[in-house]
């Protein structure tokens, strides 16, 4: 018998069903989003990046930024992002394809040297902390294994008794010489960039936790602090 037809057969059906399943499913299911209104706001979810944190997510990827931090919080069950205060959705649901409508590229990372950086725009709104963080992470996490970026900051040398500018990230009186650190453009997109970072609107995909009235199904349940109120302010991946 000729197995011409067969084998044919096979590899035709073979790539039509990964074709319906990795293309035509997620396209249906997922493909047509478009920005949505949060009820209680009356704001479109998601916004639109403005202009200069939209630099900054150039910046993050020419820097290789995603190589080590993720913005994809796991919805309850899949590890412990929520316990971790990574996730800022009162809901067991986090991360939701609509938070990334308007990310080109998308930069869900793939591994987690360091946290999950979905809600960094909630949990440290401090710029000087985050510049001075990326001029040189140990100023601010000791021992941290995050690489610095002074390239991202200017140097200049300032005059005896001469004032620092306003929008210097720190200032060195050294006996030799005084400078200060400046951050460039590049930096203060960046740090933009980071404080756009926030998921924590409740659209339809991200339902609330179950009620805790209901009797409890489980002893082993885990506990889980609503996770708007344990976002910490530097949580180190553990
Ligand atoms: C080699 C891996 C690595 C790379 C590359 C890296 N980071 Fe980090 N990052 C870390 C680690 C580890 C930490 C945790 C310790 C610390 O705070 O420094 C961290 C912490 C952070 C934090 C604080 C997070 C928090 O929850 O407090 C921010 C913000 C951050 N990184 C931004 C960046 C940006 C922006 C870039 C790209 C310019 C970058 N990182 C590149 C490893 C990395």
């Amino acid at each position: 018998m000729n197995p011409g037809p067969l084998v044919f057969l096979a590899t035709f059906f073979a790539l039509a069903t990964s074709w319906l399943g990795f293309v035509v499913m997620p396209q249906l299911q997922i493909g047509r989003q478009q920005q949505v209104e949060i009820k209680d706001t009356g704001e479109m979810y998601p916004a639109r990046r403005p202009g200069l944190a939209k630099q900054g997510e150039e910046v993050y990827r020419a820097n290789g930024c995603y190589y080590c931090h993720s913005q994809q919080v796991r919805p309850l069950g899949f590890g412990t992002d929520v316990a971790r205060g990574w996730g800022a959705r009162p809901s067991p649901v986090q991360s939701v394809a609509q938070d990334y409508l308007y990310d080109q590229p998308v930069m869900l990372g793939s591994q987690r040297v360091g946290p999950d950086l979905t809600n960094i725009g909630l949990r440290q709104t401090n710029e000087v902390w985050l510049l001075s963080h990326l001029y040189n992470p140990q100023l601010t996490s000791k021992g941290s294994t995050m690489p610095p970026y002074p390239f991202l900051f200017m140097k200049s040398k300032l005059a005896l008794g001469e004032k620092p500018s306003p929008n210097a990230v720190f200032v060195v009186n050294g006996p030799k010489e005084n400078y200060e650190i400046l951050p460039t453009d590049k930096a203060k997109a960046l740090v933009a960039y980071l404080g756009s970072l926030h998921s924590e609107a409740i659209v339809f995909e991200t339902p609330p936790f179950p009620s805790t009235n209901a009797p409890a199904a489980s002893t082993n349940a885990p506990v889980i602090a609503t996770a708007t109120n344990s976002v910490p302010t530097n949580s180190p991946a553990k």
